[in-house]
């Protein structure tokens, strides 16, 4: 079985441990001509990175990208590109105390169930140090998508706890550690989280994305559907519970005549469906909107259950998140431009000479009405 692959004519699989020597990839399927540094990597492995501010776990990686193959003299080649990332900072020590229990809320339990085995070190394979190979490869997607195509991808924390953004200016996002669009509000959520923080319990959080300048077409009906697509890559992201594209689950609520984005010639009017109809893109921005469960990992001692069935008091020591959502904003991205190429590579093979179907209906109007 190989479950750590994902991608059509973009494939990337994944490898490694929380606590083992590497963390890797391997990036099958892209178009030869993509000019790649390890450099390039920096800044997006910087935004996903722990120990960076106090809200964050206090682990502290380097996070340093090797280019292990697929690229000769500054640009890919058409083969794999392997991408290697060594653990420098991994103290399975901390973990010794709950080898052989089972933490409630995390994949403890369910490993065991399955494997009959399993790595406790940092979470193994569970643990979120693996979305870092995830935003490795985005880094590349990224730049294909803009470079070709023009998309540009921004997250943002839509909400942290029961707290929404009081305003909304994403030219601030990237100047605060919880990329929140609202930079009035950043002392309260530092409070909020230092006050988390010494209660040793956690919070969940949403993080939000939009994919500006996508074209229409990206996407197939029925099982190929590009929202699909998102659902299940933001999905396979740890601890996410929930997905919506569009208005998602307010859809609900909406009458017909409210839900439907009405097409002038200037622009769509709205965007209610997040970019996506049919399956098949529109134009318009996509915008996807992610679920993020609180850290199962606490200090708050409860009574469980270790692997020999017995009852044990069960106390996650080491270093965590308090709120895994607050660094997710550059996994969601990622896993949205991964699938996006995918989308274009996959559009490409099969519909590339069909060329511009006229009326093009601009994904948004000029300025002023724009909704999201
Ligand atoms: C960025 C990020 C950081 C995370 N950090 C932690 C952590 O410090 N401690 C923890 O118990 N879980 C953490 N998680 C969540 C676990 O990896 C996840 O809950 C676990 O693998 C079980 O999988 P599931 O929640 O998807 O069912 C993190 C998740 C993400 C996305």
């Amino acid at each position: 079985m190989s479950d750590n692959s994902f991608g059509r004519l973009l494939r990337v699989t994944t490898f490694g441990e929380s606590h083992g020597p590497a963390i890797g990839c391997v990036v099958d399927g892209l178009p030869p001509g993509i000019a790649i540094a390890p450099e390039d990597f920096r800044q997006d492995l910087e935004r996903r990175a722990t120990g960076r501010t106090r809200h964050t776990s206090a682990r502290r990686e380097s996070d340093e990208v090797e280019i292990l193959s697929g690229v000769y003299e500054g640009v890919t080649t058409g083969t794999p590109v392997a991408l290697l990332i060594r653990n420098t900072d991994a103290r399975s020590k901390d973990y010794s105390r709950i080898a052989a229990q089972f933490r409630p809320g995390h994949a403890d339990y369910a490993y065991w169930q399955k494997y009959g085995v399993r790595d406790p070190r940092g979470g193994g394979r569970s643990s979120a140090r693996e979305t870092t190979m995830r935003v490795a490869a985005g880094v590349i997607a990224k730049k294909w998508l803009a470079e070709r195509h023009g998309v540009r991808i921004q997250g943002w924390l839509s909400q942290l706890g029961a707290i929404v953004p009081e305003g909304f200016d994403l030219s601030v996002v990237e100047d605060n550690p919880f990329f929140w669009p609202h930079a009035e509000q950043v002392p309260a959520l530092e409070a909020y989280m230092d006050a988390l923080r010494k209660s040793g319990d956690s919070v969940g959080a949403r993080v939000d994305v939009i994919a500006e300048g996508v074209p229409p077409g990206w996407g197939a009906p029925i099982y190929g559907k590009l929202d699909g697509a998102l659902a299940a890559a933001l999905m396979s992201i740890n601890a996410v519970k929930g997905v919506e594209v569009g208005d998602g689950f307010a859809s609900v609520a909406q009458s017909g005549s409210e839900h439907r984005d009405v097409m002038h010639a200037d622009g769509f009017q709205s965007n209610h469906a997040g970019g996506v109809l049919g399956g098949i893109s529109t134009g318009q921005p996509v915008r996807c909107s992610v679920a993020f469960k609180p850290t199962s990992s606490l200090r708050l001692p409860v009574e469980g259950l270790d692997v020999h069935g017995d009852v044990v008091e069960v106390v996650t020591t080491g270093r965590h998140d308090p709120c895994v959502g607050i660094r997710a904003t550059p996994i969601c991205e990622a896993m949205v431009a991964l699938v996006l190429m995918d989308q274009a590579l996959v559009h490409r093979a099969q519909c590339g000479d069909v060329g511009e179907v006229p009326p093009r209906i601009p994904g948004e109007p000029a300025e002023g009405s724009k909704k999201r």
